[in-house]
């Protein structure tokens, strides 16, 4: 449903969103089709200096020609979304490492979407989507004001389907009095920021795994300082090779220098492109994708950032 081979787009239209928030409308330079995207799915950006970026999908046409993302603007981010903001206009071109979707939509009666400021651009597309297909969905929009909130006039379309709360007016958002008890069949989404994904998690704690989705845009504060800081061996099993990783490196980056890529996105244990499945030995989870049970399991691990309490790891890779 995404596709991993690098291409070219040009930014065929440039629109202000809101404070702060541009959306790109984007083509492929070669003249194609994109390759079919879902609801949650993002561009993986490779913009220059080495910045590899994922801006989720708010839209697209229905012949798969064209594409759009959202930005917010972060003054103090590592420089993605100023270069976007600032030095990207019509008719420039821009490389993606890949299109993908760590986010999707999951088979529910029942969807509860909750998003935080630029946490929309996904929930907008999912909207359109449920609402397309007849589905029982609400959603519940939050935002510092009005003038920050992006695309409040297409979600006005859905009528009382969408809840938008402004924090200046309407103070914090009512999580639990959105999202209720857990019940058979029900799933609530959120995107937004990291205290919105805080507490819509301490909420769900109790909920089935899959009835909690999340996507973060930045990693999750970590309470405790890394236990393990020293080398550890990886064996790749299906590779057949066994690497030592030292301190100072990454269990992805040291098997990508043996010949074993393991495909990568945000590279900080956010987007869950790397998730890869543990046969033997201890993880020190260090990302901020995996969810607590799948945490205490230690069945999968995150080799973009994450690392070995026990002396060996076997990696299904
Ligand atoms: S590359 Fe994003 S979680 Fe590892």
């Amino acid at each position: 449903m995404t596709g991993t081979t690098p291409f070219r787009i040009r930014v065929v239209d440039v629109a202000a969103e809101a404070e702060g928030v541009k959306s790109f409308g984007v083509v492929r330079c070669d003249g194609e089709a994109f390759p079919y995207w879902s609801p949650g799915a993002h561009l993986d950006l490779a913009l220059p200096e080495g910045l590899g970026r994922q801006y989720s999908l708010c839209g697209g046409s229905a012949d798969g020609m064209t594409l759009r993302f959202a930005v917010l603007r972060e003054p103090a981010g590592r420089g993605g979304s100023r270069f976007l903001h600032e030095a990207v206009a019509v008719g420039d071109t821009l490389e993606v490492a890949a299109l993908r979707n760590n986010f999707p939509l999951v088979e529910a009666d029942r969807y509860l979407l909750v998003a935080g400021g630029i946490g929309i651009t996904p929930l907008l597309a999912m909207a359109r989507q449920l609402e397309s297909q007849g589905r029982d969905w609400t959603l519940l929009y939050g935002g510092r004001n009005r003038a920050s909130m992006a695309f409040l006039e297409p979600l006005a379309e859905f009528g009382d389907r969408v809840i938008v709360r402004p924090a200046d007016e309407c103070g914090l958002l009512d999580i639990a009095g959105f999202l209720g008890a857990d019940a058979p069949g029900k799933v609530a989404y959120c995107c937004g920021p990291e205290p919105l994904i805080a507490a819509v998690e301490a909420h769900c704690a109790d909920w089935p795994e899959e009835a909690l989705q999340l996507e973060r845009f930045h990693p999750r504060m970590q309470a405790a300082p890394p236990a393990a800081a020293g080398s550890f061996l990886v064996e790749l099993r299906q590779s057949g090779i066994t690497i030592e990783v030292p301190a100072d490196r990454t269990i992805a980056d040291v098997a990508e220098d043996a010949g074993v890529y393991i495909p990568r996105s945000c590279n900080e244990g956010t987007c869950g492109t790397c998730i890869t499945k543990v046969i033997e030995g201890l993880p020190d989870h260090r990302d901020s994708f995996l969810r607590p049970k799948q945490r205490a399991e230690n069945k999968r691990i995150m080799p973009c950032c994450s690392r070995s309490l026990s002396a060996r790891l076997v990696l299904d890779v």
